[in-house]
């Protein structure tokens, strides 16, 4: 019984993370990445780089999802041109280091709740 509620518990925060996750991604990213992620957004045309297929990115690095590398793309750590560089584009909504988040190696990594929850919405739709 009780172990029934922490369960139901635990998955309505997944779910929440997810849906905190998916309003940020309709915010911040799709101009670029496309409503669903696969890189199919209206800022497409005018960009230099393409933007990759974000729900192929634990395909690609051996089904493992990895979250280490995305949370440091997306916060400017490991700076990317089209996310402007160290200062990305979506401002400081990342900035701080409130939050631990776990790596896919176990790794420990300072972060935020927003960026807990985009990871989360990111994992939802992998392939
Ligand atoms: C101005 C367009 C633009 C916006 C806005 C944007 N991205 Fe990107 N993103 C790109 C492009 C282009 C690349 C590929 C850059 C490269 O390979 O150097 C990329 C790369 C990435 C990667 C790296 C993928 C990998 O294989 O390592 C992740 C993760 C990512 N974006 C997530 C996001 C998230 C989450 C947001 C919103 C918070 C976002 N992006 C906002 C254009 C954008």
């Amino acid at each position: 019984m009780i172990r029934a509620a922490i369960l139901c518990l635990l998955l309505a925060t997944a779910a929440g993370a997810q849906e905190a996750g998916g309003e940020i991604f309709a915010r911040y990213c799709v101009s670029c990445h496309g409503a669903d992620g696969t890189g199919s957004g209206p800022m497409r045309r005018v960009l230099t780089l393409d933007p990759p297929d974000l729900t192929r990115l634990a395909e690609r690095n051996g089904g493992v999802f990895p979250t280490a590398r995305v949370i440091w793309r997306i916060d400017g750590r490991d700076p990317l041109l089209a996310h402007g560089n160290e200062m990305p584009v979506y401002g400081d909504l990342f900035a701080g280091g409130d939050l631990v988040i776990r790596s896919e190696t176990g790794e420990t990594i300072r972060s935020t709740q927003p960026m807990a929850d985009l990871v989360a919405w990111l994992e939802a739709i992998q392939r």
